[in-house]
């Protein structure tokens, strides 16, 4: 008898994001002439940047020459790319990271979720509420949690709630963790971390032999100096946290899919004996099992954006982004609604009029001003009474989104 992996049984409906889609696509059927403008998933519009699409072509030209083809490529990613990252991305911002502790990958959300293979079951994992779903149900599938509860939360997993009551920062856990997530620029509430606050998270982690799962998948957003964009831009971080890079939302790779992972050699665990391993080794085992590497012209397209063109031109779909969450955040304070993030990130994080449910104010904007946002509960129960709008959209389109809302909540 073919016996399924059980823990999938406990996972919620379904994920988030395809909830939406199935909630937009009915209404759409219903109503097939409304205009809907989607500020829900994070999901970049805006075409590749010109030195991305040059480097791109580029690299097809060669993979149409029988002496350039290339066939497998390392499965940890070409060194070109991984010295641009180490280069650009860490080095120029004076922060310690070598090339062979960058792993080249497919997206962060496959390496959030995948990173569980080389950890224990047993391990305690934190996680902030509201938080990016990933986290919460590859560590369901992965069988580290019990039954869901009727909160929405699963039992076994550590919640640190991230509200306007706490200034959305977590407090440390009352009990002993083993695996912290932590997203800055924060997906969903847009917030920031302090240097102070990651500084006690690293310190935590020291003291108690935890690893920081630390997703930097935003960190092109931060505006303000004083701004972390690394967890080893903390003293000590490289002992204790894991850190994923991507190029989705900087350089609109989401449909094009190339990120990064690092791992650094000051990294250990535990094995159940008591042992310290070597968690970069057992990482670099996992990948190259399971993964055969991003394609050549798509490393080549992420190698450009850190190019003296790529670079600008990347910085400005980054400001081009960052504007349109200023124009939300606002145009929704000018009617009176209180709006978290929108300054170092591309979501605004907003407390919904009235303190109507998150799923009713949902609907309500779907169904009368034909607009679509993220609801906050879907994040986690410390999300209800919040939702969430990107600022991935067309310049018109934002300009609209936000005269509908006013018009709604005006
Ligand atoms: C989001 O909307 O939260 C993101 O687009 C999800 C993702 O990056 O996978």
């Amino acid at each position: 008898m073919a016996k399924v992996n059980d823990h999938f049984l406990k996972l919620q409906a379904g994920y988030l994001f395809p909830e939406i889609g199935r909630r937009v696509a009915a209404f759409t059927e219903a109503h097939p002439d409304a205009d809907v403008i989607r500020l829900g998933i994070g999901d970049v519009t805006e075409p590749l940047p010109a030195a991305i699409i040059e480097a791109m072509h580029g690299a097809v030209d060669e993979m149409a020459n029988r002496d350039t083809f290339r066939g497998y490529g390392p499965e940890q990613g070409y060194p070109f790319l991984r010295e641009a990252v180490a280069r650009e991305a860490f080095a120029a911002r004076g922060v310690d990271v070598s090339a062979d502790e960058i792993f080249i990958s497919d997206g962060s959300k496959c390496d959030t979720g995948n990173i569980l293979d080389i950890f224990g079951a047993d391990n305690i994992v934190a996680v902030t509420d509201p938080v990016y779903p990933v986290y919460v149900d590859t560590n369901v599938m992965t069988g580290r949690t019990g039954q869901a509860l009727e909160s929405g939360r699963y039992d076994g997993l550590v919640y640190l709630p991230v509200t306007a009551e706490n200034n959305f920062v977590p407090a440390l856990p009352e009990q002993p963790v083993d695996l912290i997530y932590l997203c800055y620029p924060n997906n969903p509430t847009g917030t920031v971390a302090s240097r102070e606050t990651l500084t006690e998270w690293v310190e935590y982690a020291r003291a108690h032999d935890a690893i920081i799962l630390f997703d930097a998948a935003y960190e092109a957003f931060i505006t303000d100096p004083e701004i972390p964009h690394s967890i080893y831009e903390i003293e000590g971080g490289r002992e204790v946290a894991i850190e994923f890079r991507s190029f989705s939302k900087n350089a609109g790779f989401t449909g094009i899919r190339c990120a990064c992972t690092v791992i650094p050699r000051d990294l250990t665990g535990s094995d159940s004996a008591g042992n310290r391993v070597d968690i970069h080794r057992l990482w670099n085992r996992r990948h190259s099992t399971k993964f055969n590497g991003v394609s050549y012209p798509v490393q080549r397209g992420a190698e450009a954006a850190f190019g003296d063109e790529g670079r600008e031109q990347v910085q400005s779909l980054v400001s081009f982004y960052l504007e349109n969450a200023r124009l939300i955040r606002e145009g929704l304070e000018a009617v009176g609604i209180t709006v978290y993030g929108g300054v170092n990130a591309p979501y605004a994080w907003l407390k919904t009029p009235g303190g109507i449910d998150s799923w009713s104010f949902f609907d309500q904007l779907l169904e009368t001003v034909h607009l679509v946002g993220t609801p906050g509960s879907g994040f986690g129960a410390a999300g209800e009474g919040y939702f969430r709008l990107s600022a991935f959209n067309s310049r018109a389109n934002v300009e609209e989104a936000v005269r509908r809302f006013q018009q709604l909540v005006g």
